[in-house]
């Protein structure tokens, strides 16, 4: 309980410190730190996929419209959804934020 670890985010050479039971998003968020796009903050709309390079972790339940299964064999999963065992490294994998813009418009 009250564990902290150390996350770098690898695209943009961002880190930021995680207490182990907030999820990751929530923690960088929390800090003001940027890297990883933020979007419905609930494990539904997968602009927050990171791959996790290093490190260990557990996840909440997440949707499978937005994360296949072939993805989180290879160490995808949604950062809000991600909680931090140990330190950890990751690559921002979501390439959404582009869409939601366009929807929008
Ligand atoms: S912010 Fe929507 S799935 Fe994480």
């Amino acid at each position: 309980m009250g564990d902290r670890f150390s996350v770098l985010i690898q695209d943009c050479d961002v880190r930021f410190s995680c207490e182990a039971g907030d999820n990751l998003l929530r923690s960088m968020e929390a800090l003001g730190r940027r890297g990883i796009p933020v979007g419905c903050r609930g494990g539904g709309c997968g602009v927050c996929k990171v791959r996790v390079v290093e490190g260990r972790f557990h996840t909440r339940k997440m949707s499978r419209a937005c994360l296949s299964e072939q993805e989180e064999a290879d160490g995808v999963v949604l950062a809000c959804r991600l909680f931090a065992e140990s330190d950890l490294s990751l690559q921002v994998v979501g390439k959404m934020v582009k869409a939601l813009r366009t929807e929008q418009g």
